[in-house]
């Protein structure tokens, strides 16, 4: 079953490429334009939509926070992303021109069931991005877009993140195309740089886990981390922070970085690891110089930097103490590829606890309770 992997998450963590492609097959018609026909929601309802809220749990809520920052960007509505047990009870604003959309890689989660339940009954449409046929939350929402990445069996979820965030991607890029809010050739970009992902994402596991996990052995009496990301780097800090906890039990915090002044460089002292994503190089943008500037904070107070960041990057090699490489790619992709020497790094930092990194303690694979 481990298909010769020792546990599922390393199995599955080798699948994120395949998730990727895999969500994306299909979801295109004969001239390129994305198809979602399985969704039946009809193009009227779409182009009416006016604001989209988020609702999920865990890693599925960072995968929105994720699609936040993109589909804000290319179809130029709200987008909110609430905890679905936040949402569920705090009155909500709702209308039929809100589109609720509910990532669940089960389909099980009850926090979400119940969300998703309030917003139908307010009259607004549901959407699920979900990994399970026929779970639940999929069979109570008016649509679906279920995600491909294929059984998830290891608790902490890996391969359903990179494919959660795809999914939504394709919900947003055919959002814009129905509203006419990008031109076909900028959408056509974007697909291109979102099919090019999965073999960016082969190119970390090909070539980083040596370093990834002799970080891990030299990490392993850490005891706690921060992980700090600015724009779509902050969910991915979040979530990269959430595997450390869910898997190796150490004390780990997400912050974003640009809040590190605010607060958070209070706990940085000698030694501390301070895990940092750092955003694309291309046109050295702001967002890059802001991140960089956080990095020197933290350096000068001693911390132990561990970068993720654009191969080739000068300055974060003359920072870092360890540097996860990643392939060029445009910033809104960043997300699948970051993602994964992360999710690696938590499971090597695990295994080499001697925890049990399929089945950590106290947790369920859906937590089908309120
Ligand atoms: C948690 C799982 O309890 O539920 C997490 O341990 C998961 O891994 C979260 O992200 C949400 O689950 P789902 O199935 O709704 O995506």
């Amino acid at each position: 079953e481990k298909g010769g992997w020792d546990s599922f998450m390393d199995k599955e963590i080798h699948e994120d490429p395949a998730a990727v492609q895999r969500t994306l097959l299909g979801r295109f018609d004969k001239n390129g334009d994305v198809a979602l026909d399985e969704v039946r929601i009809d193009e009227h309802d779409f182009k009416v939509i006016d604001k989209i809220i988020v609702i999920a749990c865990g890693t599925a809520a960072y995968a929105g926070m994720v699609a936040k920052y993109a589909i804000e960007h290319w179809v130029r509505i709200p987008v909110e992303v609430e905890l679905a047990h936040e949402f569920r009870y705090r009155d909500p604003i709702l209308t039929p021109r809100t589109l609720v959309v509910a990532i669940s890689q089960s389909g099980e989660t009850m926090d979400t069931l119940m969300a998703l339940r309030h917003a139908r009954e307010q009259g607004s449409k549901v959407l699920a991005i979900c990994n399970t046929q026929g779970a639940s939350i999929p069979r109570e929402s008016d649509a679906v877009l279920y995600t491909h990445a294929g059984p998830e069996v290891a608790v902490a979820s890996t391969k359903a993140f990179v494919a959660q965030i795809t999914a939504a991607y394709l919900l947003g890029l055919y959002l814009a195309q129905v509203k006419g809010a990008m031109f076909r050739d900028e959408i056509r970009h974007i697909l291109d740089s979102l099919k090019d992902m999965p073999r960016k994402i082969q190119w970390v596991l090909d070539t980083q886990t040596k370093t990834i996990h002799k970080a891990a052995e030299r990490m392993l009496n850490a005891q706690s981390f921060l992980f700090l990301g600015r724009h779509v780097g902050y969910p991915v800090a979040l979530e990269g922070a959430l595997k450390l906890k869910e898997i190796a039990y150490t004390f780990t915090e997400g912050f974003a970085a640009g809040e590190l002044k605010h607060g958070p460089i209070a706990l940085v002292d000698e030694g501390e690891p301070v895990v940092f994503i750092v955003p694309p190089e291309r046109g050295r943008d702001v967002l890059h110089a802001k991140v960089l500037s956080g990095i020197e904070e933290v350096k000068a107070r001693g911390a132990f930097i561990i970068a993720v960041a654009e191969k080739g990057d000068k300055d974060v090699e003359r920072y870092a103490d360890v540097v996860f490489w990643r392939p060029a790619c445009p910033t809104l992709m960043s997300p699948l590829v970051d993602v994964v020497p992360l999710q690696l790094f938590a499971m090597d930092m695990a295994k080499l606890k001697g925890y049990d990194v399929d089945k950590p303690r106290n947790l369920a694979k859906s937590v089908t309770v309120e």
